[in-house]
């Protein structure tokens, strides 16, 4: 350890408080420190935290003038999308699964301090009879899509799953995955990487000590993937195994269709190197990024960077102005993301999020802020956009694909008993477009409908909200519980002959019946 080379070194950044310590550490502690602090390129973190406090300022005064919304010409829905062109576009993407040219990329890096768990998200067990965690339901989309490409083409291809973890969810996801058996998919088709650390700044540009020999870092935001592509040879893989497309998502939806055939298909079909699928935003305020332009370049604008102002504005026939609300659900060709690596990555900028960051005094004591002290800098996945050629935006269904776990119970929104409502209800009208039926003890039919009357024979109304079954009129209560497993459908298809003119008393739990095999997790009641 060169402690004098070191010291110069920090010097020059302006930097050296973080040997403040250094001579009360006894010689395990040194050599950590020394490790933490040699491991971070000053240079560049120095630059990157000038750079973005200096761009702050000036971007965000005049950023709402800049804005206009997607044009028409690049903006499908598959609301308005005719039930013939919806079919090309899956047998597209379908085609192309089963030719090994589809890949999945899950953005799992993040911290998760809103639910407030300490592991990964992925592992998050929201209450479903199933008990299966967000991981495994994602796990099981993708067995069922090679399955249906199989099926579609004859021609057996796999879907690699890269996941992308930070140093704190790496372990735990590559331990999760190993206990159980990777969910029934093979070994080699699961890549779990690890984005980059940048150390936290104070505002007046110091690197924050957690502790006396402990630099405070965290994960440089999901926009790491692009650098991570490179430097853990993620790119390479990709290319090795001839995939050509990659969705890219976040853990926390717990609707995500992965690899969705129907929008990997519309992307190329557009001619796309890069495509987002968003719903349309509820109301102004809610916190969602919005796909628009800007500069005239598309970008995603975050919820914490739009005034009110704009966010309110709505056109004539009162739909938002900015309606393209991003659900962190993107399209990239291999190409356009090789072009990113080699040439644009180092020009992404950070974007700043003021947070508390514990850190240690003068005094050595450890001091957890009761405001922001400090910031993290994150690059966003979504800032490459602005590098497209053919960039496409597909608009879904809210109900059918996105609903977000951000938030522990006890939240207004986005928590694990909206999620798993949301689940009911998407898999409940599943059953009932097959031809099933939802029915309380005394054969009534549960009525599908949200949040509508339900009329219960006796002249009373039960009223819905998120499925809860709030009047007590009837015996049965409580939520209407209605899960599908994944290895039986993946959105909804092939439910006819398991259903079809059949009745079923909630809780309904429908499961593979390879499932016993390789998990522990079986639904408890209303097994079918
Ligand atoms: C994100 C989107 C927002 C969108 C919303 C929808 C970004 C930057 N913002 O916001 O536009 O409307 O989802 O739910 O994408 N992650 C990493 N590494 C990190 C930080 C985060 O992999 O360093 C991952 C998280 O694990 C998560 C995803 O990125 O899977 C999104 O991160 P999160 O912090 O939840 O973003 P939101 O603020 O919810």
């Amino acid at each position: 350890m060169d402690i004098s080379m070191l010291k110069q070194s920090l010097a020059q950044y302006g930097q050296e408080h973080l040997l403040a310590f250094w001579e009360t550490l006894d010689d395990h502690d040194k050599r950590e420190l020394y490790k933490d602090i040699t491991e971070i390129n000053m240079r560049d973190v120095t630059t990157f935290f000038k750079r973005t406090t200096d761009s702050l300022n000036e971007d965000q005064e005049k950023l709402d003038d800049r804005l206009q919304p997607v044009p028409s010409e690049i903006y499908g829905s598959a609301a308005q999308t005719s039930k013939e062109k919806l079919k090309i576009y899956q047998n597209e993407g379908l085609r192309q699964i089963a030719e090994g040219k589809v890949g999945v990329l899950l953005l799992a890096g993040g911290q998760g301090t809103r639910l407030g768990v300490p592991y990964p998200k992925g592992m998050y067990d929201v209450g479903l009879p199933s008990h299966k965690t967000l991981y495994q339901l994602q796990a099981e989309r993708i067995r069922k899509l090679e399955e249906l490409a199989f099926d579609h083409t004859g021609v057996h291809g796999s879907i690699p799953w890269y996941i992308m973890t930070s140093e704190h969810t790496k372990e735990p996801t590559l331990d999760f995955f190993a206990r159980h058996n990777y969910f029934g998919l093979k070994k080699e088709n699961l890549i779990v990487f690890e984005q980059g650390m940048l150390p936290c700044f104070t505002f007046d540009g110091k690197i924050i000590l957690e502790n006396k020999n402990k630099v405070a870092k965290a994960p440089d935001g999901n926009g790491g993937l692009y650098r991570a592509l490179n430097e853990k040879n993620i790119l390479e893989n990709l290319q090795r195994r001839n995939v050509k497309y990659l969705h890219v998502y976040c853990v926390d939806n717990i609707l995500v269709k992965l690899a969705d055939p129907v929008f990997i298909g519309y992307c190329i079909s557009k001619g796309a190197d890069c495509g987002a699928k968003v719903v349309e935003k509820s109301f102004p305020t809610e916190a969602v990024g919005v796909v628009c332009k800007v500069d005239g370049k598309y970008q995603v604008v975050e919820y914490s960077e739009i005034t009110l102002k704009t966010a309110q504005k709505r056109n004539p026939d009162s739909r938002l102005t900015f309606s393209a609300g991003n659900i962190c659900n993107h399209f990239f060709t291999t190409e356009f993301l090789q072009n990113i690596v080699n040439e644009q990555e180092f020009s992404l900028k950070h974007h700043v999020a003021r947070k508390k960051i514990p850190y240690v005094d003068s005094n050595g004591d450890i001091i957890k802020p009761e405001k922001p002290n400090g910031i993290k800098m994150e690059k966003f996945v979504f800032d490459v956009f602005q590098f497209s050629n053919d960039f496409v935006v597909w608009e879904v269904p809210r109900e059918d694909e996105f609903s977000p776990l951000k938030n522990a119970d006890g939240a207004e929104k986005d928590t694990p008993t909206t999620a798993r409502h949301d689940l009911y209800s998407l898999h409940h009208r599943y059953l009932v477009a097959a031809g099933g039926e939802l029915v309380h003890d005394k054969h009534m039919p549960i009525i599908l409908s949200e949040p509508s009357p339900i009329h219960n024979g006796n002249g009373t109304i039960q009223e819905t909200n998120n499925n809860e079954i709030k009047n007590s009129n009837l015996k049965w209560k409580g939520p209407m519980i209605c899960e599908i497993s994944p290895l039986v459908s993946y959105a909804g298809e092939g439910l006819e002959d398991i259903v079809c003119r059949k009745k079923f008393q909630p809780p309904l739990c429908l499961r593979h019946p390879l499932e016993k095999s390789f998990n522990k997790n079986t639904c408890d009641k209303g097994e079918h």
